[in-house]
């Protein structure tokens, strides 16, 4: 089992605008935990912080400070290629996340090699077909030798599910997973990450725009505004009884075919005006201050 602690993580970027440069903070102190069997949603508009956050947790990206202790059961940390082994993300973006000049067998079989996983060519091909059949890509025979412009977008994400947890994943960081594919199957893949991640006893982050699936398909919300996470706590909780004004208008701007005026809502409201120095958690019941280094990391609530 493995366990992760993020820690005040804050990432800023150098930007250059004309000869000036400036310096914008995409994330701002932000802690939380991961456990196995448990998902946690991360959601919040375009440019909240959200996908720095998952390049930070898959080391595509350094932070600015704060850490991620990423820990087995026993307390050994994780690390190296262990660590690129169990942290594995899923991509937003099907289309471009596979090779096209590769076989969707070559997309799995590839992690199995490098993490040795596998040590025959007919184990790999086994284990191949084994993965496709568990992402429900069937049968696995004629699926292995297309290329990824055969498929689906569904069927794509479905092979950079399987590519992800064919290493033995034990954490799983699944930056908008869905948003690019047809909203007729979205669902679908949602429910494949849901088995998968109950079979496995994978933590997940899922990250998302959309309050709905993330109030179905994890167990915690976090709540993303300029970087700082300004609501946290129990799906329901944060979706029923929302506290930050945020929050608020983002459950308000979801559609609801009951109201369909509820759309518009939230387009008309003053942005700076969101105060995103503040955060609701629903655990604690109380309001503590966002953007500032936390408590040690052991005052901290549990997640679960
Ligand atoms: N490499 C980079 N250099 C400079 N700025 C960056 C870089 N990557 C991200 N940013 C900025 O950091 C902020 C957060 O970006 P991020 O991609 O994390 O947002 P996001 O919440 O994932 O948005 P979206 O929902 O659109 O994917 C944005 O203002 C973005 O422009
Ligand atoms: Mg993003």
């Amino acid at each position: 089992m493995t366990l992760v602690h993020v820690t005040d993580l804050v990432k800023d970027y150098r930007i250059r605008t004309g000869l000036r440069r400036t310096r914008l903070r995409a994330v701002d102190h932000v802690s939380f935990d991961l456990v196995p069997g448990r998902t946690v949603a991360l959601v919040g508009e375009s440019g909240s912080g959200k996908s720095t956050i998952a390049k930070i947790l898959t080391r595509m990206e350094k932070p600015t400070s704060g850490t991620v202790d990423v820990r087995l059961d026993d307390g050994t940390p994780v690390q190296g290629s262990l660590y690129r082994r169990q942290v594995q993300m899923v991509f937003q973006d099907p289309f471009a996340s596979l090779n096209p000049f590769h076989s969707i067998e070559h997309h799995i079989a590839r992690p199995l090699r490098i993490h040795q996983r596998t040590h025959t060519a007919a184990e790999t091909h086994q284990r191949v077909l084994e993965m496709l059949e568990r992402v429900n890509l069937t049968p696995a025979e004629t699926i292995a030798p297309r290329r990824p412009h055969e498929l689906s977008g569904g069927q794509r994400q479905r092979v950079a599910i399987a590519r992800a947890l064919a290493p033995g994943a034990q954490v799983l960081v699944a930056d908008e997973p869905v948003s690019m594919l047809d909203v007729s199957i979205r669902l679908g893949v949602l429910n494949l990450m849901g088995r998968l991640q109950r079979e496995d006893r994978l933590a997940v982050l899922y990250i998302t725009h959309d309050l709905a699936t993330a109030r179905h398909f994890s167990d915690e919300i976090l709540v993303l505004y300029r970087g700082r996470i300004v609501e946290r706590g129990p799906s329901d909780a944060v979706i029923l009884d929302p506290h930050h004004h945020y929050t608020r208008l983002l459950a308000r701007s979801a559609p609801d075919p009951e109201r369909r005026d509820r759309v518009t809502a939230a387009v008309t409201v003053d942005r700076d005006a969101i105060d995103n120095s503040v955060c609701y958690d629903h655990r604690t019941r109380r309001w503590e201050q966002a953007g500032v280094p936390s408590a040690t990391a052991t005052d901290r609530p549990a997640v679960g």
